[in-house]
């Protein structure tokens, strides 16, 4: 049995606002996107993940769903969708749809009917509650974004449940006909001809029907991701995560299993103990990933190992293996390397490659860029307002595509971005690096390429071998085929005392740096050794 296209496919995100803008409104679109698909292919890209498109009052960007089946004006409409599906498959590339069913807009029909209550004919569409009697929430639930996770509606007078934005209010998937609704919209796309979906927070589909508060985590297990986001002090049990959400998983799988070769992954924000309830060979969505890589800033071997010893005990998850996306602060910033880092990026690169997963690549990490410089009076994302300038938010990580170092607004478009493009981006352009021989981009077109020929690192099971705090050593084998790779993800050089050995046949893949001496393979600063051993 051959292996489903999605099974160690490399798949390339594009937020789409800040990708490419065709009409000069500072604001990226599908026309932009359709004229860089030369660039995704050249890239080496198998599929497009493509963030929302859909109408949207744009207070979370498109993650504030009004109309389901339809495409924003903004982005070009249906026909520029429909132009880009065609063209995309012309070329062999698969497109997936971010879908944002766990909850909508404020402005979506679905809740101005809820809001009629008894009178209107979606009372429980959106989750309801009664509320205390001194006019507070209902209980202690948090949002995401901070501050409570209900508000007031003075309509119904009851509270409404939004894990996000106020703006952004649950859809009660509890609700036979909320539900019903939500799988269809996946049947409109899947009919459209779309191959798949990225579905946001996919482990909070289902809220505790008795509304039990979160269990705070205990001050004295807190470290410093607890105390830098309230939400974070409680154990987000109640309001999402519920292990029967996998029931509901099951329902969505069945709908896109329904279609021939389509591809369901998930965002599982939270809890990523339970990535093996949600996602499966036979249960759950296909795959899905975790915050686990994306929010750590260590970078160090230990934390892809113990994640890999982790599945090693769930066999059934294929993973998506990710390292940055519209959410984070970018690789190359995150892991240590502040705006620029090339060697950093180029390693980050490989590993990713590398590792065990379905390939999640964020537009602009083949380039290499790090945070985007935001200014206060620039910053547009909800999030970013919380903290400022204590945290960013997330506009730094949005900050448009850099194609042209010296055209206006490299090249991303002829108005003015709604992100300010960054200087140090526009220097890393993608028509400089392409006529770059050492470049990032060249590098992850070149990796991207080789590893097409291992079957080991596409499909192939992973085995984390014991090293030491610099280095992370793994075998990505097949049957047929066994391969050891070797990072030195420290500064330093290190050594990797090698498992005994009759042969040795390295690859060229990767940055290379490495050699043999003081007992072991020697690696260099971020080097890295990928190759046979007999
Ligand atoms: C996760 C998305 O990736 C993020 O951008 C969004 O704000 C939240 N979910 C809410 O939809």
């Amino acid at each position: 049995m051959t292996a489903p296209w999605w099974k160690g496919a490399v798949v390339y995100q594009v937020y789409p606002r800040s990708f490419c803008d065709s009409d000069g409104d500072g604001i990226g679109d599908l026309p932009g996107l359709l004229s860089k698909l030369d660039y995704i292919q050249a890239l080496g890209a198998d599929a497009v993940w493509l963030s929302p498109v859909h109408p949207s009052p744009n207070k979370d960007f498109g993650y504030d769903v009004s109309d389901f089946e339809d495409v924003a004006p903004q982005m070009g409409g249906m026909a520029a969708f429909e132009a880009l599906t065609a063209a995309m498959h012309q070329r062999g590339l698969k497109l997936i749809m971010d879908e944002v069913l766990a909850h909508t807009s404020d402005r979506h029909p679905w809740f101005a009917e809820s809001l009629k209550g008894d009178e209107g004919n979606k009372p429980d569409w959106y989750v309801w509650a009664d509320t205390k009697d001194d006019g507070g929430p209902p209980n202690n639930w948090l949002s995401v974004f901070g501050g409570a996770a209900w508000s007031y509606h003075p309509k119904r007078r009851k509270h409404y449940f939004h894990k996000f934005l106020r703006s952004q209010p649950k859809l009660n998937w509890r609700d036979p006909g909320a539900k019903a609704a939500a799988l269809e919209v996946l049947r409109f796309w899947l009919k459209k001809g779309v191959d798949g979906f990225r579905l946001d927070v996919a482990n909070s589909f289902l809220h505790d029907d008795k509304l039990r508060d979160n269990p705070a985590i205990p001050p004295a297990l807190r470290g410093k991701a607890h105390w830098g986001h309230a939400p974070n002090m409680q154990k987000r049990i109640h309001d999402s995560n519920l292990p029967e959400n996998r029931k509901v998983l099951d329902e969505v799988r069945a709908v896109v299993e329904g279609f021939e070769d389509r591809f369901v992954f998930g965002e599982f924000s939270e809890e990523p103990g339970l990535i093996g309830e949600f996602v499966g060979a036979t249960h759950g969505l296909q795959s899905g990933y975790t915050f686990t890589f994306l929010d750590d800033r260590s970078f160090s071997p230990q934390i892809f190992a113990a994640y890999y010893r982790f599945l090693a005990d769930r066999p059934h998850v294929w993973p998506c293996v990710t390292f940055s996306n519209h959410d984070v602060v970018r690789t190359v910033t995150r892991y240590g390397g502040g705006k620029r880092d090339d060697a950093l990026a180029k390693l980050a690169l490989t590993l990713l490659f590398s590792l065990k997963g379905t390939i999640l690549i964020y537009q602009g990490e083949e380039l290499g860029l790090g945070a985007g410089d935001v200014a206060m009076d620039e910053v547009r994302d909800p999030v970013g307002e919380l903290y400022f300038p204590f945290g960013a938010g997330r506009d730094p990580e949005r900050t448009p595509m850099p194609w042209i170092a010296d055209a206006v607004n490299a090249g991303f478009s002829t108005g003015k971005p709604w992100l300010p493009v960054d200087s140090v981006h526009a220097e890393m352009a993608a028509n400089v690096q392409e006529g770059d021989p050492d470049s990032v981009l060249n590098f992850a077109r070149t990796t991207i390429a080789a590893r097409r020929e291992f079957p080991a690192l596409i499909t192939g099971d992973i085995e984390i071998l014991e090293a030491n705090d610099q280095v992370l050593a793994f075998r990505r084998f097949t049957p047929e085929q066994s391969l050891l790779c070797v990072f030195n993800l420290s500064r330093e050089p290190a050594v990797y005392a090698m498992p005994k050995r009759s042969s040795i046949s390295p690859f060229e893949f990767g940055p290379g740096g490495w050699g043999f001496g003081g007992g072991g393979l020697t690696l260099k600063p971020l080097g890295a050794f990928i190759g046979q051993i007999g």
